[in-house]
């Protein structure tokens, strides 16, 4: 269990534990109304699971959104809002986000929002979503001009991470979630990148003990930097690293044919080569770092790279300051710092590097 203190909301990540969320809710709230947000999928594949340990005098109440970052919108939220409304569900209701980022991102919103705000629990089925986008307490929708422009902050009463949940995903989706995982190692914690070093292929290939301790260690670091963000603003923009790079390559493949965790993985080598050029990372440990990130395969399109383009998308990025792109690096492994003052060219130049 991973305690934030600001927030105060546990964090229960174990095996085969899908089955205790009745008891653990029980723990938690008195609350009579359940209301499952999930999508078919991982309904089929988890549902029952979920519903088995609830008593007959909860009301437990099961809704689907489909399975695409789509479901992220005003249209599925407003679907939800009727579905809750006509189900008479009340204030003292909680809702579980059963799923990957896409449904805690909406189902926390609903929850967010719906009566001014009913009780939630996160339970992340992704890598992803387990390491990252269950903690934090960020949530919302997409809107038709842009991602996630539309949210709010919600803290659940708990997550509850079932590493054994892992087991049914894709391997793509395992590959996306190291994206975000390497990248604690090289921003915080460099004892995990060395974990990372000698365990990558056990994670790939989904040893139960090795997810665990991952999801372990990224649910502290993220809470540790979301915790201390409510001191100082800037400190979750470290989570950034790679992301910048990052969200240039999504838009120029159309947020279709490259994964988010990809899309980092491949920001992150750009993010390296960049420091690198600027003298602010040695040769042996940007080498290192590169040699990671390549055994996590990405298969992408390398004759759509267009460095022009890419930097012209990334100075569009919303986390761009009164006009000037800011940059998360690293200048050793475990080390991250903020670069202000942009160079234009070597940026291009490092998005050279994935085209070979
Ligand atoms: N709130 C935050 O802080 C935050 C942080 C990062 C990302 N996000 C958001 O998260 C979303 C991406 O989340 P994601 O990568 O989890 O994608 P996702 O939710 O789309 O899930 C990926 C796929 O895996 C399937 N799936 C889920 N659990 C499964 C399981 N156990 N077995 C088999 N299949 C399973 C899903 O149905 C889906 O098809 C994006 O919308 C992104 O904006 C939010
Ligand atoms: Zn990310």
């Amino acid at each position: 269990m991973v305690q934030l203190p600001a927030e105060a909301y546990p964090v229960h990540i174990a095996v085969n534990s899908l089955r205790d969320t009745a008891e653990l809710i029980r723990q938690y709230t008195p609350a009579r109304q359940i209301v499952i947000i999930t999508n078919p999928l991982v309904d089929g594949l988890y549902g029952d699971r979920v519903r088995q340990g609830f008593t007959p005098e909860r009301q437990v109440l099961t809704l689907h959104v489909p399975d695409c970052e789509t479901s992220k919108s005003a249209e599925q939220t407003q679907r939800l809002y009727t579905e809750l409304i006509s189900h008479k569900i009340e204030r003292g209701a909680v809702i579980i986000a059963l799923g990957g980022g896409v449904i805690g991102d909406l189902a926390g919103f609903v929850a967010a929002t719906y009566l001014r705000g009913v009780a939630l629990v996160q339970i992340p089925t992704t890598l992803l979503a387990q390491v990252d986008s269950s903690i934090g307490g960020k949530v919302g929708v997409n809107h038709p001009l842009g991602k996630n422009l539309i949210g709010a902050f919600k803290q659940p009463l708990f997550v509850s991470a079932d590493v054994s949940a892992l087991q049914t995903l894709d391997d793509a989706e395992i590959r996306c979630g190291l994206g975000e995982v390497i990248k604690y190692g090289f921003i915080l914690n460099r004892p995990f990148f060395e974990f990372l070093e000698v365990n990558l292929e056990k994670a790939l290939l989904k040893d139960e003990a090795t997810l665990q301790e991952i999801v372990r260690v990224c649910v502290a670091e993220k809470a540790r930097v979301v915790e201390q963000d409510e001191k100082e603003a800037w400190l979750r923009m470290a989570l950034n690293f790679g992301h910048t790079f990052g969200h240039a390559l999504e838009r120029l493949y159309n947020f279709s044919q490259l994964k988010h965790g990809e899309a980092v993985i491949l920001g992150m080598k750009s993010a390296l080569v960049y420091a690198r050029l600027r003298g602010m990372l040695d040769a042996a440990s940007a080498e290192r770092g590169m040699a990671l990130l390549n055994r996590v395969p990405v298969v992408y399109d390398k004759s759509m790279i267009n460095p022009e383009r890419l930097t012209e998308f990334m100075s569009l990025d919303k986390k761009v300051k009164s006009g000037k792109v800011r940059l998360v690096l690293i200048n050793e492994i475990g080390k991250n710092f903020i670069e202000e003052s942009v160079d234009i060219s070597a940026i291009k130049e490092s998005f050279g590097i994935l085209v070979n």
